[in-house]
């Protein structure tokens, strides 16, 4: 059955990433299961999407009360759900940041940024980090460093520059009467889990006001208490001009947000989307919001990775070169490339990501066990040692 499955994804589907040997059926909390009822510790939860864990019952519970409702809804009428989860997105996010385009991706967010950016300034240019990661669309690839998810696809949008991440002085030399915005990650995914330095990005953030830039951070990978705060803002009580969201803000159902301050204007018509802001995502939102509110899961976040570090390093680590970590977002550095532990780890039943060729990446769901997080620091120190 099993091999079915995998069949025909490979026959009808266009294959986006390499594949592991497991046909996920079904989740519950921090685990996956596959047909045969194995269950695996899943350190990926979506890439950083189900922070609360799989099949959530106050999730379920309001996409299915939300569904027998009212599925969809044009943003020419008003929305009950809509308008309590905007509501409620404004009141989470860094309080400069007052009203919210709703779409569908990250990457869609993060287009929408870069439009509002060259709207509000008049200036045609971006300025974004090399290793960072924005995404898949043209806009998106265009503020993308990595050269392999670019260059197959040229002419991109043309005035992105990227400049190495933390280094003050590159990032001044960079901005000029040009510069619609700076884009940022606070902790770059994709790119290795590098945290950004507290003094780079205050640097950042004079620099694009002293200079009439915007500054738009990227939350999408960070963002709902992921890090050990709400927001990875909050750990430098940041005011970004712009913050793009996804991910965990649905809790695993597609929604994605870019948040404005309240100097931006879109006129009507500007931009929009036919699904952005539909009643059953946002009621998958609301849900997840008032449930990383109500649990304290950035409290929670912030515990279970210290306790995972200190774990960790109970026992010797030969191959690892350094641990990095914010919350619950982990990138452990190793000596060689990770693809053999990937495996190895998924042959114990622990599904981890790279992030990059030597970086393993672990985005466990928020929720996740101690007795199951116990498990996975077990392993790695075996297949680490
Ligand atoms: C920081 C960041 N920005 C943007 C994106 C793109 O999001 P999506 O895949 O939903 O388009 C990602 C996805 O991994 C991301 O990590």
């Amino acid at each position: 059955m099993t091999t079915d499955y995998q069949q025909l994804e490979h026959e009808y589907g266009v294959v986006l990433a390499a594949k592991r040997d497991l046909v996920a059926v079904r989740g519950k909390g921090a685990l996956l299961y596959d047909e045969a009822g194995q269950a695996y510790i899943d350190c990926v939860g979506g890439i950083g999407v189900a922070a609360l864990g799989h099949s959530h019952p106050k999730l379920v519970e309001a996409v299915q009360r939300q569904a027998e409702t009212l599925i969809t809804c044009p943003h020419i009428l008003y929305n009950d759900i809509r308008s309590k989860m905007l509501k409620k997105l404004v009141e989470v996010t860094p309080k400069n940041l007052t009203r919210a385009f709703l779409c569908n991706s990250g990457s869609e967010a993060v287009e929408a940024a870069l439009k509002f950016a060259r709207l509000h300034t008049r200036r045609p240019n971006f300025v974004t980090a090399m290793r960072g990661f924005h995404g898949r669309t043209m806009g998106a690839v265009s503020a993308t460093f990595t050269k392999k998810y670019r260059d197959s696809f040229e002419p991109l949008i043309p005035g992105f520059t990227y400049v190495p991440f933390n280094k003050i002085e590159k990032l001044e030399a960079a901005i000029d009467d040009n510069t619609a915005a700076v884009m940022l990650e606070l902790v770059q995914g994709e790119g290795g889990v590098n945290p950004i330095q507290a003094d780079y990005i205050a640097a950042a953030r004079k620099l694009c006001s002293d200079r009439g830039a915007l500054l738009i951070i990227d939350e999408i990978q960070t963002g709902f208490c992921r890090t050990g705060k709400f927001f990875a803002c909050e750990h430098f009580d940041l005011q970004p001009d712009m913050m793009t969201l996804a991910k965990a803000l649905g809790g695993g159902v597609p929604i994605g947000a870019t948040m404005i301050n309240a100097d931006i204007n879109i006129d009507v018509g500007l931009h929009g989307s036919t699904f952005g802001g539909n009643p059953l995502a946002c009621a998958a939102a609301l849900a997840a919001m008032e449930t990383y509110q109500d649990d304290n899961l950035a409290q929670r976040a912030a515990e279970m990775g210290a306790y995972f570090e200190s774990r960790l390093a109970e026992k010797p680590l030969s191959q690892v070169r350094v641990v990095r970590r914010l919350g619950l977002m982990i990138g452990i550095e190793i000596k060689h490339k990770v693809l053999d532990i990937l495996a190895q780890l998924l042959e114990r039943h622990i599904i981890a990501l790279p992030a990059g060729p030597n970086v393993i990446r672990l985005l466990p769901p928020l929720i996740i066990e101690k007795e199951q997080l116990d498990r996975v620091i077990e392993v790695l120190q075996e297949l680490l040692a």
